[in-house]
């Protein structure tokens, strides 16, 4: 260590101690960022999400059919769906399901759409399914939106056959039975679909299996999805652990040979009890903690099942691939209860604004994730009603955030006054920051305290930055939504509460809202 870099250590020790004794004072936090020891790659895929055939997601949501003259649309799919979600810059989008998924024959879904076979959707309120949506326009819809397919497997109820089958149909670009089928049904070219999984909670609707049993399963499911001629090559991602089910990575890890793997899943949503979720819209102070609490779990789950796979891949070759994330609550009064269908309010901001910076701050490990769900169904990014469509705060934060796609993680260290209710506290603030390929720095910062404000003092060492702008979205009550009537009653703006002098950015941050700054 050179003298220099000495004492610029010591002095951002120096600087860590006394904002933290500054920050003791209430509704007051510090961060430090350290741009010096910026490494890991935020991997944009982390802004996946997730297609299921469940209520109005894919049909009415992404899907209103090529004969519809009412809502504009290209090959059925909507066209303002298609814009909104262009402008999010979604990475990647997770198909068919979910439990749905274990119950998909594939072969239901291709070929001329009147003769396709019909199903009964038994997971999601027991609809017929009438196949009219499949693999091509599923894989054509993702090639519009720019978006990488991640397609789920059925494991459950399906077989190893149909699954190679799958890939086959998809990837192969020389003469087989699938190939030569793909190109039957006006397709020559594969997709080079590079994102599987592996079943889903096959712990639950996917099998109720052990995860002895299921590592064993995956094994044999693995074996026989190849490659093929492809210039992608295949990403495996097995069936992962719901929340706090530490041995099933354990598990996963220890028994599927690290050449056969490359994601191993987890799911997690913030629901407060499963047996009594509560409003989406009206909601209490007391339930709002109760869902920020599951919220911040994320970074414990991550920590701990990153912690086991350190222990058996500690070059980090394997990802944690958080494919179902987000708040769940009632459905909203008079719809089907098996639709998942939920309003979203300033409290589903927050929950997106903590955990993506949970999933930035573990980028070396998180390299991808789907937050539940895209369109119509728990915590969405779109609703859909007929021909009108509304951007939830949950898209706008994430619109905001996509500035850290592919940018480079700067670690952040932060002391956070309390949000305190009752007997209980959380930390008020989190956040991320990254640095792009143009030298921009960004810092997303959320507040989560219902009531208080958060004055943040942010110190940036060895950095000469001249200019900060910012963004913010906020609203005057938590439980405030984007509605059918009224759709930009929320939306972002711009944010000017700030300071930035000397290596020093200071900034107050209103209750529940995020903030995203860019420092050039
Ligand atoms: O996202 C809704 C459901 O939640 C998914 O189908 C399932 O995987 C999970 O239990």
């Amino acid at each position: 260590m050179t003298s220099n870099n000495r004492l610029s250590s010591l002095s951002t020790c120096f600087l860590a101690f006394i904002i933290s004794i500054s920050s003791i004072a209430q509704n007051k936090s510090s961060i430090i960022i350290y741009p010096d020891k910026a490494q890991h790659i935020i991997n944009k895929h982390i802004y996946g999400h997730f297609a299921e055939h469940l209520g109005h997601c894919i049909y009415g949501g992404f899907y209103v059919g090529e004969n519809n003259t009412k809502i504009p649309n290209t090959k059925g799919v909507r066209n303002d769906v298609i814009d909104a979600l262009k402008k999010l810059k979604i990475a990647n989008l997770r198909w068919p399901g979910g439990c749905f998924a274990d119950t998909y024959h594939w072969k239901d879904g291709i070929g001329p759409k009147a003769t396709r076979p019909k199903m009964v959707n038994v997971w999601w309120g027991g609809v017929t399914e009438d196949n009219s949506f499949g693999t091509h326009d599923f894989l054509d819809m993702c090639e519009v939106l720019g978006a990488s397919p991640y397609i789920s497997g059925n494991v459950g109820s399906g077989t190893v056959q149909e699954l190679a089958e799958w890939v086959q149909y998809a990837n192969f670009e020389g003469v087989s039975p699938m190939s030569t089928l793909r190109k039957q049904n006006g397709r020559d070219k594969g997709w080079s679909v590079s994102f599987w999984g592996v079943g889903n909670e096959t712990w639950g609707c996917g099998g109720n299996m052990k995860p002895e049993w299921y590592a064993n399963v995956y094994r044999q499911y693995a074996t026989f999805m190849t490659d093929w001629n492809n210039s992608k090559k295949l990403f495996r991602i097995a069936s992962g652990a719901s929340s706090s089910d530490y041995n099933w990575t354990e598990v996963l890890m220890r028994d599927i040979p690290h050449h056969m793997l490359e994601g191993v899943a987890l799911h997690h949503y913030s629901v407060i009890d499963w047996n009594k979720k509560s409003s989406a819209t009206e909601f209490n102070e007391e339930a709002y903690f109760a869902t920020m609490k599951q919220a911040l779990l994320m970074e414990e789950l991550v920590t701990r099942h990153s912690a086991i796979m350190d222990k058996y891949d500690p070059s980090k070759k394997i990802a944690l691939v958080v494919d179902e994330w987000g708040g769940w609550y009632d459905v909203e009064p008079g719809t089907n209860p098996g639709f998942l269908y939920q309003q979203n309010t300033m409290r589903d901001a927050m929950i997106a604004g903590t955990t993506l910076n949970t999933f930035h701050n573990h980028a070396d490990r998180v390299r991808m994730a789907n937050l539940a769900q895209a369109i119509n169904v728990l915590q969405a990014v779109i609703l859909t009603n007929d021909e009108k469509m509304v951007l939830t705060p949950t898209y706008h934060v994430m619109e905001m955030y996509n500035v850290h796609q592919d940018a480079k993680l700067i670690p952040v260290s932060i002391t956070a006054s309390d949000y305190v209710f009752g007997k209980e506290k959380l930390p008020a603030v989190s956040a991320s920051a990254s640095i792009d390929k143009n030298g921009i720095t960004h810092i997303s910062l959320v507040n989560i305290d219902s009531k208080n404000q958060q004055e943040i003092s942010i110190s940036i060492p060895e950095t000469q930055h001249k200019a900060v702008t910012g963004r913010i979205l906020t609203s005057p009550r938590l439980q405030d939504y984007n509605s059918f009537e009224s759709p930009y009653k929320i939306k972002p703006a711009e944010f000017k509460e700030t300071k930035l002098k000397e290596g020093f950015l200071t900034t107050i941050v209103p209750p529940f809202s995020v903030i995203v700054l860019e420092l050039k």
